[in-house]
C-alpha cells in the first residue's frame, strides 16, 4: 500500500482529484504518471467474466455510436473475451453449498486476472421479493441468511485470489422497470431485517473490496446519494473500510453523492466532474468531503494493483468441469413420481427427446450478466453419449427457436414420444428484451412449450419435465409429469450435469432458495408490485418469501428448502447445549443424520427459528443455519450449528436497534421450510433493558411507567407551581394516566399557558439524557 496518501492526496490538483471520482472509460479508472497513480480495470459479473474486447481503450465515440451499443446483442457477444459460464446466482444458490461457491469464485478471479481484470463486479445479491423482477436469476435467494452466506463464500473465493469484489445492488433494487426511476418504499424493520440484513452479513464476514450503490430511490433518496444508507449503516454501523462505487450512471446529483459517501462514480461522467469542481471552487461543498473519496479510491486501487500477480495460468477444461458440478448441485428435483429417475439402462429400450432446448440450451440470462461461454454442453448430446449402443434416442423440436410452435411439430413430437418407453420434455422462459420495460410479464413458461407439454404428456406417462428458467415459473402442468426437474441457468456445464442425474451417476442434491408459488396473485408482493412502476410499495413488510406463505398459511406448489433425492434421510438426536440461554451466552444445537436409503447422497439440513409469543410480530419461522453433508448409504453424521444472540434478535425500530426478547425460542431442523423432522424447546433470557424516547407526545402511561422519568416529570411540575410535593403520588398517576392526550396536548389544556412548547421539550430532553445514562 502507497505509505503516505494524505501527503499524495495533498500534491493533487482539484482537478486531477475530481477526474479520478469518475472512470477513465466505462471500465476502468484514471491513472496519474506523475503522481503514481495506476488505474485498475473492472467487470462483470456474478457467474463468469464478461469482458468486452475493446474495454481498456478509451476512445470518443459519436453519439449515434455511443447510443447504439448493447450488452447481450450477439455481436457484443462475440466481441466479449470467452469465459466459463458458472450457473446463474439463482441457480446456485440452489446448492446450499458454500465451499462449492467459493471454489466457483476463485476460478472467476482466475479468469479475471488473466485478463488483467482487478476488480469483479458482483455478486449480485439482492433479495428476490417479486418472481418478475427480471434481474432476479442474478440474486440467490428470498431469504437474507442464505443469501448472505453465498454471496459472502463467493466474495472470499474472488478476492482470495488477489481480485476484487462489488457487492451489489445496495439496495432495494427489486424492479428492473424503470429501475433508475423507482422508489422503494420500506418500513425500517424490513429494510434492516430483509433488504440490509444479507449485506450486513458480507460485510461482517467476507470484507468485500467495495459496495456497488444501486440505481432506485429508497425512501424517497436516491441510494447513490443518501447519508443514511452509506455513511451510516454501511461505514458507521457495520464498519464497512472499502470504497463504495455508483452502479452505472446512477449518481443524479453527484454534490449530495459526495456528502453521503459516495466514493466513485461510474462510468465516466464529463458533466459531474465539472459540476463538483465548481462546486468545491464555489465552496458549495468543503474539499475535505472530496479528499475523503479520493482516498477511499486510491486505497482501492494502490491494495488492488498491489495484490495483483503476473496474469493467472489455468485451465478452461478443470472450470468447465467446475461448472458441471455446481450444475450437478444446483439442479432440484421437484418431483419423481412412481420414482421413475434415476432412468435405468435395463429397463428401457427407447427415449424420446422432445423439446428444442435441448440443443439449444437455455442455461443463462441476459443483460450484463451475460458471459460469451467457452464450451457449452449440449443436452441432448450429452444424453446420447450416456446411452451409447444401448438405448435408442429419438429426437423432435416439437417448437421453434423463438419458443412459438404449430401442428406439424407437436405432432411429430407426440408420435416420437408414443412409441417411447420414456419421454424427456425440455422447457423454459426466456428472458425479456433488456429495454426500459424489463421486467418477466408473467410467471409463464413459453407458451409452444406448454403445449408440448400438454401434447406430450397426453401420450406417454412417463414423462420428465426439464425446466430452464433464471426464476420460479408457474407450473400448472406439474401433476400431468411424472417428473419434473429443475435446470434454472445452469451454466454451460448443464446439459452433462443434466445426463449424470437423469442416469443416477449423480445423486440430485439441490434444494430451492426460493419458493415456487402455486400461481402469481399467491405471492407476497403480488399487490404493489409493479404499483405505478414509480413508486413501490413494499408493502408485505418483513412477510417475504416463506415468511409470507407461512404466516398467511398459503400451501405454495413447492416450497422453500425443497428438494428430492434417490436416497433417503433419517433425522435423530436433536440436543441443545442448555435448555436456557442467557444472552450473549451462544447456543450449540446438534442433530444425526443418516443416509438410509441404498445410494451415496447429499443432505441439505435447514435449521429455523421461532419464536411464538413476541413483542412485535414475527414471521412463523425463519432460516438460521444450514448445511450440506455427503453420506454413503448407512452413514451417519453429527451436524452441529451455534445459534448467537442475532440469531434470536429482530430489528425494534423504536429503539433503533436488534433486539432479543426473553421468551421461549422453538429450534426446529427439517429438510425443507415445510418438512420439519424435529423440534427443541429453549429458554432465552436477556437481561439488557431496551428504553424507549420519551416524545412530546408520548402518552402518561409511558411517561409514568418509566422509573427514571417519572421523578423528572414531577419534580418539573413542581418547579412550574403546578403541583406539591405531597401532590406526586399515585392519585396524581391515575389522573394523569386516564388522559388519552399526548403529553403536550395535555400541558396545554391544563396548565394555564406556564408549560411552554419550549418547556416540555427541555424537560422531555433531561429524561432522554436521564434515560442513556441510565441504559
Ligand atoms: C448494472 C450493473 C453492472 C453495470 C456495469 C449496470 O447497468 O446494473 O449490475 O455491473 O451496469 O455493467
Amino acid at each position: 500500500m502507497h505509505k503516505d496518501l494524505d501527503r499524495l492526496i495533498s500534491d493533487m490538483t482539484l482537478h486531477e482529484k475530481v477526474a479520478l471520482c469518475t472512470g477513465e472509460n466505462s471500465w476502468k479508472t484514471k491513472a496519474f504518471k506523475h503522481l503514481g497513480i495506476p488505474s485498475i480495470l473492472m467487470s462483470d459479473g456474478s457467474s463468469g467474466v464478461r469482458f468486452q474486447k475493446d474495454s481498456e481503450i478509451t476512445r470518443s465515440q459519436s453519439f449515434y455510436e455511443s447510443i447504439s451499443s448493447r450488452f447481450d446483442s450477439e455481436e457484443a457477444i462475440s466481441n466479449t473475451h470467452k469465459a466459463t459460464c458458472f450457473p446463474s446466482a439463482s441457480t446456485v444458490a440452489c446448492s446450499w453449498n458454500k465451499e462449492l461457491i467459493y471454489e466457483i469464485g476463485q476460478a472467476i478471479a482466475k479468469e479475471c486476472r488473466r485478463l488483467g481484470i482487478h476488480l469483479l463486479l458482483g455478486p449480485g445479491m439482492n433479495i428476490r421479493r417479486h418472481p418478475l423482477t427480471a434481474r432476479n436469476f442474478e440474486y440467490y435467494s428470498e431469504d437474507p441468511y442464505l443469501t448472505g452466506d453465498m454471496a459472502a463464500a463467493m466474495v472470499m473465493g474472488v478476492q482470495s485470489q488477489g481480485v476484487g469484489t462489488s457487492l451489489k445492488h445496495f439496495a432495494c433494487h427489486n424492479s428492473d422497470t424503470k429501475r433508475t426511476l423507482v422508489d422503494a418504499i420500506v418500513e425500517e424493520r424490513a429494510l434492516r431485517e430483509i433488504y440490509l440484513a444479507a449485506f450486513e452479513r458480507v460485510v461482517n464476514q467476507a470484507k468485500p473490496t467495495t459496495v456497488m450503490s444501486a440505481y432506485n430511490k429508497i425512501n424517497g433518496v436516491q441510494a447513490s446519494e443518501d447519508p443514511l444508507l452509506l455513511n451510516q449503516i454501511l461505514r458507521e454501523e457495520w464498519g464497512f473500510a472499502g470504497a463504495v462505487i455508483s452502479d452505472w450512471g446512477a449518481v443524479k446529483n453527484v454534490v449530495e453523492a459526495t456528502l453521503a459517501g459516495l466514493d466513485l462514480q461510474m462510468p465516466l461522467s464529463l458533466s459531474s466532474s465539472r459540476f463538483l469542481e465548481e462546486a468545491v471552487q464555489k465552496g458549495d461543498i468543503a474539499e475535505e468531503w472530496l479528499n475523503r473519496r479520493v482516498k477511499h479510491i486510491l486505497q482501492l486501487v494502490f491494495s488492488l494493483t498491489e495484490k495483483a500477480e503476473p496474469k493467472a495460468e489455468f485451465d478452461f477444461v478443470q472450470h468447465h468441469r467446475i461448472a458441471q458440478r455446481a450444475a450437478e448441485e444446483s439442479i432440484v428435483l421437484l418431483k419423481n413420481g412412481r420414482q421413475l429417475l434415476p432412468l435405468s439402462t435395463e429397463k428401457i429400450k427407447k427415449i424420446a427427446v422432445v423439446g428444442k432446448l435441448a440443443v439449444e440450451p437455455l442455461y443463462q440470462g441476459t443483460g450484463c450478466a451475460v458471459v460469451n461461454a467457452q464450451l457449452v454442453d449440449i443436452p441432448l448430446d450429452s444424453i446420447r453419449s450416456l446411452c451409447q449402443g444401448t438405448i435408442e434416442v429419438a429426437y423432435a423440436p416439437g417448437y421453434n427457436s423463438d419458443g412459438s410452435t404449430n401442428q406439424a411439430l407437436l405432432q411429430e413430437a407426440g408420435l416420437l414420444a408414443r412409441d417411447a418407453d420414456v419421454v424427456l420434455i425440455f422447457a423454459g422462459a426466456f428472458m425479456p428484451e433488456e429495454s426500459d420495460d424489463y421486467n418477466r410479464k408473467d410467471m409463464n413458461i413459453e407458451s409452444g412449450h406448454e403445449q408440448l407439454i400438454e401434447t406430450v404428456c397426453a401420450v406417454n406417462r412417463n414423462s420428465i419435465l426439464i425446466l430452464a428458467n433464471g426464476e420460479s415459473v408457474s407450473m400448472p402442468w406439474t401433476d400431468m409429469a411424472s417428473v419434473v426437474l429443475e435446470t434454472w441457468f445452469g451454466g454451460e456445464g448443464m446439459g452433462a450435469a443434466l445426463a449424470n442425474i437423469l442416469f443416477g451417476l449423480v445423486n440430485p442434491s439441490g434444494k430451492l432458495s426460493a419458493t415456487i408459488p402455486e400461481k402469481l396473485n399467491n405471492t407476497p408482493a403480488y399487490l404493489s408490485f409493479p404499483g405505478n412502476e414509480k413508486d413501490l410499495y413494499y408493502s408485505e413488510g418483513i412477510y417475504v418469501g416463506y415468511r409470507y406463505y407461512d404466516k398467511k398459511e398459503i400451501a405454495p406448489r413447492f416450497p422453500f428448502g425443497h428438494g428430492l433425492s434417490y436416497t433417503q434421510f433419517t433425522y435423530s438426536n436433536l440436543t441443545v447445549s442448555s435448555s436456557s440461554v442467557k444472552l450473549p451466552e451462544t447456543l450449540k444445537v446438534t442433530v444425526d443424520i443418516t443416509n438410509t436409503g441404498d445410494v451415496y447422497g447429499k443432505e441439505i439440513i435447514q435449521l429455523y427459528l421461532s419464536q411464538p409469543k413476541s413483542k412485535l410480530p414475527r414471521p412463523v419461522q425463519e432460516l438460521k443455519g444450514f448445511a450440506k453433508v455427503a453420506l454413503h448409504s448407512g452413514e451417519t453424521k453429527t451436524v452441529e450449528f451455534v445459534l448467537e444472540e442475532r440469531d434470536f434478535s429482530y430489528y425494534n425500530p423504536e429503539f433503533g436497534k436488534w433486539v432479543a426478547d426473553t421468551a421461549e425460542f422453538i429450534v426446529r431442523i427439517g429438510a425443507s421450510s415445510r418438512d420439519i423432522r424435529l423440534t427443541k424447546a429453549v429458554q432465552v433470557e436477556n437481561s439488557r433493558k431496551y428504553v424507549s424516547k420519551i416524545r412530546t407526545d408520548s402518552g402518561f402511561t409511558e411517561l409514568l411507567e418509566n422509573a427514571t422519568a417519572k421523578p423528572i416529570f414531577y419534580q418539573f411540575l413542581i418547579e412550574n407551581g403546578l403541583i406539591n410535593q405531597e401532590q406526586a403520588n399515585e392519585n396524581l398517576d391515575e389522573l394523569l394516566k386516564w388522559s388519552f392526550w399526548g403529553i403536550q396536548t395535555f400541558m396545554d389544556m391544563n396548565s394555564g399557558g406556564t408549560i411552554t412548547y419550549e418547556k416540555l421539550e427541555e424537560v422531555v430532553t433531561r429524561i432522554n439524557d436521564a434515560l442513556e445514562k441510565a441504559q
